[in-house]
């Protein structure tokens, strides 16, 4: 046992027994839900809690010992808030660096920690070249350089660190044309050197593996030890007889070390208007989802809003890559297509499901919805091409107003009327007249989304001409 080792006493007038305490996990962000996921399938009986080091995300080159002091801070929140009967370090960066730390000073706890999976992959490897990818600080820790020397003498390991990985996955980006370009280009050289297993050594990675699974085709296996650490974490339960009873009423708490950043989804968020509002937003501390309808460079989501259920699926996409729901919606997808029932439904009918959605799931959402100045003034739109796009507009002001009143207390709807904005790319300025010789630009459009989402304002409209 080493210096200063105490026996930890658990929490008094907590939960009573001790095996129906919940487990605890921590990671330094995300990544680690990961291993929380694969043992909640394998457990369901299990209360657990997840905490999320976010103020101190990315551990990956930090000092051991700062890694160390903060993987003890957050062992220590798990036990003596929550009372948790087990550990599961569920960071191979945490692990490396303060793994043996952990279990002395917290003697009589469990611990299960994690390390690239080095081994089966080495025995597994037919080209005996294994490709394994991990933080700088899992790399220089004595576990993995014990285990590679031990079961990988004849294989050839290339260690890649892969930061920016950790960095996509906080921001909740682990598909789409962008993502795959950055992994592509860790992974292309691990199979150019004939690689044909690569390990995922940091729990941020199993998060990108479809994107990885796809760029290796059958050239690569991915290795993923979410299953086999969940597996670990079960055996340690049973033979310490701490596993939960069967049919415990299972709890699951997840925490964070951060101040959560405010997240909003922005449809069409990826071209003209809608990427100045969501550039706007990220600039300004926002947690931006932005979404298309096809799988355009920088969309977070893919979502059809000319389908029936296109709506209900970009919300449930936004709520599985946030964890939560969003706190705010910018609803300024819009067409003016020939199929007019297409054009009711993106420009109307999944607005107001977006609107339903986020009032049922939270307290305090706040909707913006992209109109038209045209709309404000009691002009018929007569151009055949505009009229279904100008009648849905129009619905949609009265449905924002509506939804305000409706779910006043839960749910703030505003809306936003640009009149002719000349958008940074796509349309001809000279097809666009100004009125008033000034033009409002994306920004002016931007800005005035922001207001009311920051602000505390319902059930208004804002022209910006
Ligand atoms: N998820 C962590 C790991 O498994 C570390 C990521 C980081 O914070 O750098 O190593």
């Amino acid at each position: 046992m080493g210096e200063g080792a105490a026996r930890f006493d658990f929490p008094r007038g907590g939960v009573a027994a001790p095996n129906a305490r919940p487990v605890g996990f921590f990671d330094s962000g995300r990544g680690g839900v990961c291993i929380l996921d694969a043992f909640r399938r394998l457990c369901p009986d299990e209360s657990t809690v997840y905490l999320a080091d976010s103020a101190h995300c990315p551990y990956g080159n930090r000092e051991s010992a700062e890694v160390a002091a903060l993987a003890e801070e957050c062992t220590r929140r798990l036990l003596g808030e929550y009372g948790c009967k087990m550990i599961v370090v569920a960071c191979n960066t945490a692990t490396a660096a303060a793994i043996d730390i952990l279990r002395a000073k917290f003697a009589g706890v469990p611990f299960i920690g994690l390390e690239p999976a080095v081994k089966p992959a080495a025995m597994d490897s037919r080209s005996l070249v294994v490709g394994v990818l991990a933080t700088a600080g899992t790399f220089s820790g004595r576990l993995y350089n014990e285990t590679k020397a031990k079961f990988a003498r004849d294989v050839t390991v290339i260690a890649t660190v892969a930061d920016e990985f950790v960095e996509l996955v906080e921001q909740g980006r682990t598909d789409g044309a962008d993502v795959e370009r950055v992994v592509r280009r860790r992974l292309e050289p691990l199979l150019a050197a004939g690689a044909d297993r690569i390990v995922l050594g940091c729990t941020h990675f199993p998060h990108l593996k479809g994107v990885m699974e796809r760029i290796c085709g059958d050239r690569a296996k991915i290795i993923d030890p979410s299953d086999a650490v969940a597996r670990q974490a079960r055996r340690v339960l049973e033979e310490n007889g701490l596993a939960a009873p069967s049919g415990h009423d299972a709890a699951d708490i997840r925490i964070s070390t951060a101040a959560q950043l405010r997240a909003v989804v922005v449809t069409g968020g990826v071209r003209r208007i809608g990427k100045a509002i969501a550039d706007h937003l990220a600039a300004r501390g926002w947690r931006v989802l932005r979404t298309s309808h096809r799988a355009d460079a920088g969309a977070d989501i893919v979502a059809d809003l000319s389908a029936e259920d296109g709506a209900d699926r970009l919300f449930d996409a936004a709520v599985s890559l946030l964890g939560r729901a969003p706190d705010a919606i910018v609803n300024n997808a819009a067409v003016y297509l020939a199929d007019e029932e297409a054009t009711r439904r993106i420009n109307l009918a999944s607005p107001l499901r977006l609107m339903e959605r986020l009032a049922a799931a939270s307290d305090c959402g706040a909707a913006v919805n992209i109109i038209d100045a045209a709309v404000l003034d009691d002009r018929e739109e007569t151009r055949p091409r505009l009229r279904a796009y100008a009648a849905a507009k129009r619905e949609l002001l009265a449905a924002t107003l509506d939804a305000a009143t409706r779910h006043a207390g839960r749910l703030r709807a505003n809306a936003v009327a640009p009149g002719s904005v000349l958008p940074p790319e796509g349309f001809h300025e000279k097809a666009m007249p100004s009125a008033t010789g000034r033009r409002p630009t994306p920004g002016d459009v931007a800005a005035a989304v922001e207001r009311f989402l920051a602000g505390d304002a319902s059930s208004q409209v804002e022209a910006v001409v």
